[in-house]
């Protein structure tokens, strides 16, 4: 019988986490989701544990109910992070092949990486991702996979994301206190990239746009080649708590009315209608018009998308991208997909899901909300066909986390 391994994809959002769990069949590397889940966390904040107990007590639930639902333990458990602590830059390294031979090996590949990699970075920052964009031998550019080929000097241009080591060994903890071992962690934009655009959106030129509750992260490629990507610290629970001020009620309800009534742009504002908004105390309901609910969502997802159009005009790469694709939580509120052509100045935007050829699921996982966790099982697995230096195969366990994990082990961080 073939072997299957339980991958399972965990992602670190704000004021929650969603995990997807896949069994990966090693014979023919496909992946099929066996359960999803999604719980609320108040120990995260914008992608970073404000409380660890709060966040193990998280992680056991959702991980837990997960094992269970499957009948079997997680094999591997590969963590996507976010949040403001992140940078992400461009830097090129250089590998001398100085043997008879000259035919470039991966071993090659992996030195010039290394040597791209070693840079001075900030106090307490570690590398988090490295995605190799290309390689040029002898001056040649344009080279995608150098391996076989016969050169002396061998050259990589990387895209690598940083992150704080605070945050990173606070989340690994929260993570390892319930007895989780993390096998891999990735800066949650690259493995959703890879499995919501195209390959012919990430060559025509591309803007990504991941909206969640206290994030946004933004990512442009150019020429199949991700050159960009930043995470920007407010999210679409800003439109929750202007509901929630400006209607008097509840943020849970304000919640409730934005997800099931909201529009952001007038064409979608079907006919003039009433909406019932309970009040603070939950004791008399008002009628409100929809219009009002319009006239409060729309300036935010305009200032949202300007604070965007900022971070897009700051990259140096504002006229590149021609197409957009939103996806996360926030790409569901209708009329999202214009502000993003209007304001960003994009020829066409969609909305994006994870590719339903890269994986097996029933509809209920092929959710914008979902499409983070199930691109950490397909990124992690190797299912993309696409290679991220160092992590593409999960059992290598060469990371900074896997590292960090094997001295973390046995350490009780709460004394108990
Ligand atoms: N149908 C909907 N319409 C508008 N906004 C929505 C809808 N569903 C979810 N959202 C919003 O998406 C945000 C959460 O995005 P999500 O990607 O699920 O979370 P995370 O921040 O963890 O990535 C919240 O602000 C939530 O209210
Ligand atoms: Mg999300």
């Amino acid at each position: 019988m073939a072997k299957t391994n339980l991958i399972a994809g965990l992602d670190i959002g704000s004021g929650k986490m969603t995990c997807i769990a896949a069994a990966h069949d090693e014979e023919t590397n496909t992946l099929k989701v066996l359960a999803g889940r999604s719980v609320p966390c108040k120990g995260l904040r914008g992608g970073m544990v404000s409380d660890i107990r709060e966040t193990s007590s998280a992680v056991t639930h959702i991980l837990g109910s997960i094992e269970r639902e499957c009948n079997r333990d997680i094999s591997n458990l590969f963590v996507g992070v976010r949040g403001s602590h992140l940078e992400s830059f461009s830097n090129h390294g250089t590998y001398n092949i100085s043997r008879m031979d000259k035919e470039i090996t991966r071993a090659d590949m992996d030195l010039a990486v290394e040597n791209a990699k070693a840079m001075p970075l900030k106090n307490d920052n570690e590398i988090i991702n490295v995605v190799t964009q290309g390689y040029a031998i002898d001056k040649q550019r344009g080279i995608s996979n150098p391996e076989g080929m016969e050169g002396s000097l061998l050259e990589v241009d990387v895209h690598i994301t940083t992150g704080s080591s605070t945050h990173m060994n606070n989340l690994a903890k929260a993570i390892q206190r319930p007895g989780y071992k993390i096998d891999d962690t990735f800066y949650s934009l690259v493995p959703l990239a890879e499995c919501v655009l195209t390959q012919e959106e990430k060559e025509i030129g591309a803007l990504i746009l991941d909206l969640g509750g206290e994030t946004m992260s933004v990512g442009i490629y150019i020429d199949g080649i991700l050159k960009f990507s930043r995470d920007i610290p407010y999210g679409c629970d800003l439109i929750t708590s202007d509901l929630s001020r400006l209607l008097h009620t509840s943020r849970q309800n304000a919640k409730e009315i934005k997800e099931k009534y909201g529009v952001s742009f007038p064409t979608f504002l079907d006919e003039e209608g009433e909406i019932p908004v309970p009040s603070l105390d939950g004791r008399t309901i008002h009628n409100i018009k929809k219009s009002y609910v319009l006239d409060i969502i729309q300036p935010r997802v305009e200032e949202l998308m300007e604070q965007v159009a900022r971070c897009v005009e700051m990259s140096g790469y504002k006229n590149f991208p021609v197409v957009g694709v939103v996806t996360g939580g926030g790409s569901l509120m209708p009329g999202i997909t214009d502000h993003c052509v209007n304001i960003l100045g994009l020829k066409e935007v969609r909305r994006g899901i994870v590719q339903r050829e890269l994986i097996t699921s029933d509809d209920t996982f092929f959710d914008p909300q979902y499409s983070t966790a199930m691109s950490l099982a397909i990124y992690a697995s190797g299912c993309t066909g696409y290679e991220e230096y160092g992590n593409s195969s999960y059992d290598k366990g060469s990371s900074m986390f896997g590292k960090f994990g094997k001295w973390l082990k046995g350490v009780d961080i709460f004394g108990g």
